[in-house]
C-alpha cells in the first residue's frame, strides 16, 4: 500500500512489466519507420520517464523536443488548452510521434494533434504509455499504446497526484 496525501494506492504495473512493454513498442516503432527520421515531441510533465526509457531504445538519428500543455480543469468540456511551453520544432514535412503519458478523455491530444496537423507534417502519430478507452469523450485513438487500463486514477512513473509520485519506478492504482 502507498499513501500520498489523503489517498491510498496499490501496486498496479511493475517496473519490469513497464520495461518489457516499452522494449516491444520501441521495436515496433523502429520497424514501422525503418531509417526515416522521426521528430519525437514529448508532452511534459507526465511523459518524461516513459519518453526517456522509450527513446533510449530507438536507434537511428532522430530529433526530440518538448511541449508543456495545461488543460484547465473546470473548463473540461471546452477542452481549453494552454501551451505553457510551445512547439519550437519545425514539423512541416516531418514524421512526428507525440509521446504522452496517458490518454484519458482524449481532449488534450485532440487539441494538440489539431495544432500539429495545421503545420503540415508528413505524418503524425501518438505513442502513449497508458490509455483509458472507457474514459474517451473525443474520438482519438493512439497508434502505440503500452498499456490499456481501466478507468481508475493511477500514479507513478511520471504520473502524479497533486504533483507527488512522479519519481516512482512503477505504477500504482487508486485503492478500491
Ligand atoms: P485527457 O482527458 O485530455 O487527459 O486525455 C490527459 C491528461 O490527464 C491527466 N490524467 C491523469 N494523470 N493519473 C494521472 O496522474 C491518471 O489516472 C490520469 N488520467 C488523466 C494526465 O495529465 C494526462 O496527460
Ligand atoms: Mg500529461
Amino acid at each position: 500500500m502507498l499513501t500520498i496525501k489523503d489517498l491510498e494506492f496499490v501496486p498496479y504495473i511493475t517496473a519490469d512489466a513497464l520495461q518489457d512493454r516499452i522494449s516491444e513498442l520501441a521495436l515496433r516503432i523502429m520497424d514501422d519507420y525503418k531509417d526515416r527520421e522521426i521528430v519525437f515531441i514529448v508532452v511534459l510533465n507526465g511523459a518524461f520517464m516513459f519518453a526517456a526509457d522509450l527513446l533510449k531504445q530507438i536507434k537511428g538519428n532522430h530529433r526530440v523536443s518538448f511541449v508543456k500543455i495545461s488543460s484547465y480543469e473546470g473548463l473540461t468540456s471546452s477542452g481549453s488548452m494552454d501551451f505553457v511551453l510551445g512547439l519550437a520544432e519545425d514539423v512541416q514535412g516531418k514524421n512526428i510521434i507525440v509521446i504522452e503519458d496517458i490518454v484519458d478523455t482524449g481532449k488534450t491530444l485532440t487539441a494538440f494533434m489539431r495544432e500539429i496537423g495545421a503545420r503540415s507534417p508528413a505524418s503524425a502519430k501518438i505513442a502513449t504509455l497508458l490509455s483509458k478507452p472507457e474514459a474517451r469523450t473525443c474520438p482519438i485513438e493512439p497508434d502505440y499504446v503500452a498499456f490499456s487500463i481501466e478507468n481508475r486514477f493511477v500514479v507513478g512513473y511520471g504520473l502524479d497526484y497533486d504533483g507527488l509520485g512522479r519519481n516512482l519506478p512503477e505504477i500504482y492504482q487508486l485503492a478500491p
